[in-house]
């Protein structure tokens, strides 16, 4: 068990949780995620939290059997913070009335909250500062408070709830209806700095400790068991294949799936990276013929998607049915795949891409799954690959999609388009990287067009390709803006694609943000 102080958050199935664990992470607080159901008594005085966040989640607490903490929760004597169904939790559990949406003014989305009479406790120091005397939140609830429990006072309002924040000073038990976890709520982080501060936190958790923690629950789970991970030469797998083989050694061995689609000398870099510098266990599966051949002829892009997804699971088995005795499948899964892959309204939600590295890889091999990372957001893997001594080159390295260059290639892939592609594309980094841009830009690539065009070079007509350079701004990948590249930049750049590249003689550049563009072409 860790020495540092422990913050409990009581999961009520909001979609947001983790975003309040990344808040605390922010102010260096120890904190574990909990589902309400596992939260008993015992649990509760084993735990010894030094404080209670009581979760979000899409329930009433009017329906009978709806979720609850444990009473004890209430006992402890250590601050408790409710937010949106935990507030409505807490109201209703010390004496409050909550009331269905239907007489209520249900709210969603932007609110503004304006602070009540009297005086501002230390909960909402930082708050109200602006000169305009309100705060923005995000509200997503359809319940509301209309009682507040005794002992209670109210520090804020808005429009929709009158009870938008609440407190029993006392006990140090405060309650807010919006989600101050979220990036719509600006000045959110600062409610769970206070709140932590009046806990006592002294901020002593880094990402130091998390390295200790992580390799301590590896071990603990894999045992001496053996652990399969799937390289892909990216942030994410190489972050997880570092930390799994620092908790459980040679019991680890990695695959590397190559499946030709991938950039300039990248495969050589990842198995020279793993294999010489970090001595991992690592199989090269060299299957280019095998993917380039089924995708022969290919040009929708779910199709490709479909097929390269259908062959790294058939690849990836053949070569890990060579290692005997393996029970676990390691994967870099973060934060936002796990939020991605389920719908925020709870119905079924569209798909948009087909992503291949969530699939059903772990079903069909009958493993078990080691996701050491599926708590954190890409930022937070970085500083944890800087912890884990990863090179910094590599750890800043933008990411690249599973399908590869297989959808920035449009239409048709041919070996000869995707020379074309990789070339172009490696003058295009290089561009950036001597002007100094590649860490300002999420993301940044070339897609080949499936046109040809007219060109003249020196005294004669050129018939060849049309290329796209993409580059964006983003925080998550979720959003992003296109990069406003200087025009000087752009028209270098053009210049020398064309004259080193052979095979392209125009080149434009892609300025949509997403949305409604996505980020990759396809
Ligand atoms: P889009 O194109 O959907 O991409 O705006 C958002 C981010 O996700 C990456 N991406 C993928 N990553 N497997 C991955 O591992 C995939 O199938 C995949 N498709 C898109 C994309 O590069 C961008 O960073």
């Amino acid at each position: 068990m860790t020495q540092h102080d422990r913050l409990l958050i009581i999961d009520f199935g909001s979609q947001v949780t983790q975003l309040i664990a990344r808040r605390l992470r922010e102010l260096n607080v120890y904190c574990e995620i909990h589902p309400y159901q596992k939260v008993t008594d015992t649990f509760l005085e084993e735990f010894a939290p030094k404080a209670i966040i009581f979760s979000g989640g899409p329930d009433s607490v009017m329906r009978e059997g709806s979720p609850r903490p444990p009473k004890r929760a209430y006992e402890m004597g250590v601050p408790i913070l409710g937010i949106c169904y935990g507030q409505q939790v807490m109201m209703h559990d010390l004496g409050g009335k909550v009331e269905a949406g239907e007489h209520a003014t249900a709210e969603f989305g932007r609110a503004w909250v304006t602070p009540a009479d009297g005086p501002r406790p230390d909960f909402l120091a930082g708050w109200f500062m602006d000169g305009s005397g309100r705060e923005q939140v995000w509200m997503s609830h359809g319940d509301h408070v209309s009682e507040i429990a005794p002992g209670f006072q109210v520090l804020g309002t808005s429009p929709g709830a009158p009870f938008a924040i609440t407190a029993d000073l006392e006990r140090r038990f405060y309650a807010v209806q919006f989600h101050p976890e979220v990036h719509h709520t600006p000045h959110g982080k600062t409610l769970y700095e206070n709140f932590i501060r009046d806990a006592g936190f002294t901020g002593d958790w880094t990402m130091a400790s998390y390295r200790d923690e992580a390799i301590r629950l590896i071990r603990e789970q894999v045992g001496d068991k053996k652990v399969i991970c799937g390289l892909s030469g990216g942030v994410d797998s190489s972050v997880a294949a570092v930390l799994i083989h620092e908790a459980i050694g040679d019991q680890l061995t990695c695959v590397f799936v190559d499946h030709g689609l991938l950039r300039l000398n990248e495969a050589e870099e990842v198995v020279t990276m793993f294999r010489d510098h970090y001595n991992i266990p690592l199989i090269h599966a060299d299957e280019s013929e095998l993917f380039l051949g089924e995708l022969d002829g290919v040009s929708d892009p779910e199709e490709k998607r479909k097929t390269i997804g259908r062959l790294f699971i058939d690849v990836f088995q053949k070569y890990a049915s060579e290692i005997e005795g393996a029970e676990f499948l390691a994967q870099g899964t973060l934060y936002p795949d796990v939020i991605e892959s389920v719908s925020f309204s709870g119905g079924p939600s569209v798909t948009i891409k087909s992503h291949h590295n969530v699939g059903g890889l772990p079903e069909k091999m009958g493993l078990k799954l080691v996701e050491p990372l599926r708590e954190l957001f890409k930022d937070e893997v970085r500083a944890l690959g800087h912890e884990l001594g990863l090179p910094a080159s590599f750890i800043g390295r933008h990411p690249f999609p599973g399908p590869g260059l297989a959808i920035r290639c449009p239409g048709e892939i041919t070996r000869e388009k995707l020379e074309i592609l990789r070339k172009a594309d490696a003058v295009y980094i290089d561009q950036i990287r001597k002007h100094g841009l590649y860490d300002e830009i999420w993301q940044a690539f070339v897609a080949i067009l499936p046109v040809r065009t007219v060109g003249v070079m020196g005294d004669g007509r050129t018939y060849d390709y049309a290329c796209a350079l993409r580059a964006v701004t983003s925080v998550d990948g979720m959003t992003a803006d296109y990069y406003p590249f200087s025009h000087d930049f752009l028209g270098e750049t053009a210049t020398r694609i064309i004259n080193e590249v052979r095979g392209i003689n125009r080149v434009t550049y892609d300025v949509t943000s997403k949305p409604p563009g996505t980020i990759e072409w396809e």
